[in-house]
């Protein structure tokens, strides 16, 4: 079966198989899935104003982040549990970024350890960690993922208690309780199984926390999952490298903002003294265009590679990922963009 050639073709080819609730796990949000919609409604409803005339010749999709130049400003997002996805999902999904030429960002409910990351030809990687309230457990994670070859600790600071999923209490689906977790493993966890170390997150989380995160971690450290600019400007202040807007894909708090209407503020506020990058509702390259045109350094995809995980394994999300890499070249040539520099919001009605 030749695999789908639209992110769209993959989403709807994986939401109809037969996964047992597994699909309303992926592509459901929380509550009504009011803001997981949104997410992808606002950035279709950007309008754009694209120059003509721009010269010819394949556009230079290259840009810098956080000291190192990416071949586009794309990242794959964290995303947990990928082995239900795909039995190889844990170890896929980093092999198809370094094949597809995309920053991979390695959850700490990840499906493969650090040192299956380690032996990846071309990886480039972050660590996405989820603050325990043991402060060792946490400083061990970064230590062995700095060690195993990530470049910064993506904190993950929205998911004080797990969002109301409608759809998961419809289907009855659960992940708790299925075997331990690798990274955990391998930087010691005195339990390493799935539920006592869920049940041991920090939902207590404070601006000391990340002060404390920052503190112990061996490299950059950039937050996840806000959307205003106080919170981003405090971040800052505390020694976060860089933030990501986004509201988790619509899977924490229902009718948060849109990420595409919460980034420009965000960027205003935070005026170049750290990287801004955003996720949520990116399901094309046009997106991610939108997305670096409204100020952002790069743009996050996190159900785009599940869904291609499922469908067509490690050459599904290599395909989801050429896909996004093809359609925001495409885009920049038709924006009359030469550059990643040249994207900016006057091409925005
Ligand atoms: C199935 C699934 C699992 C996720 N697991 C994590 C996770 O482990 N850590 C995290 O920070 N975010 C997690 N997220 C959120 C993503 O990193 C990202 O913020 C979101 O998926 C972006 O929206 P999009 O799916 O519309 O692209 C998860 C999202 C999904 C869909």
């Amino acid at each position: 079966m030749p695999l789908p050639r639209t992110i769209e073709d993959f989403r709807r080819s994986f939401i109809t198989m037969e996964t047992e609730g597994l699909e309303g796990y992926v592509d459901g949000g929380s509550g009504r899935g009011i803001t997981a919609l949104r997410n992808v409604e606002a950035w279709d409803a950007i309008e754009l104003l694209p120059h003509v005339l721009a010269g010819s010749g394949a556009p230079d999709t290259t840009t810098p982040l956080l000291d190192v130049v990416e071949q586009v400003p794309l990242l794959v997002a964290p995303t947990g549990f990928q082995e239900y996805v795909h039995p190889d999902g844990g170890r896929a999904v980093p092999r198809a970024c370094a094949a597809a030429g995309v920053r991979y960002t390695h959850s700490t409910f990840a499906t493969s350890g650090f040192s299956d990351l380690a032996v990846i030809d071309d990886l480039s990687w972050w660590f996405q960690l989820y603050v325990f309230t043991d402060t060792g457990l946490n400083t061990a994670l970064m230590a062995k993922a700095a060690e195993a070859g990530a470049s910064a600790i993506v904190m993950t600071v929205d998911l004080a208690v797990l969002g109301q999923r409608d759809r998961d209490l419809h289907t009855g689906f659960s992940l708790r309780g299925r075997g331990t977790v690798p990274c955990a493993v391998e930087a010691g966890a005195t339990d390493a199984r799935l539920a006592p170390l869920w049940s041991s997150l920090d939902h207590d989380m404070s601006w000391e926390t990340l002060t404390t995160v920052v503190a112990n971690a061996p490299l950059p450290v950039i937050v996840k999952g806000l959307v205003r600019a106080d919170d981003a400007l405090k971040a800052l202040d505390l020694g976060a490298a860089g933030v990501i807007v986004s509201n988790h894909g619509g899977r924490q708090l229902d009718t948060s903002v849109a990420t595409a209407r919460a980034l420009p503020v965000v960027v205003d506020a935070v005026a170049g003294r750290g990287a801004v990058l955003v996720d949520g509702g990116i399901r094309t390259g046009l997106d991610v265009a939108k997305a670096i045109a409204l100020g952002a350094d790069a743009a996050l995809v996190g159900r785009a590679p599940l869904w291609g995980l499922g469908v067509g394994g490690e050459q599904g999300v290599v395909a989801v990922l050429r896909i996004l890499r093809e359609e925001f070249e495409r885009s920049m040539t038709l924006l009359g963009a030469r550059s990643t520099a040249d994207l900016t919001r006057d091409l925005l009605h």
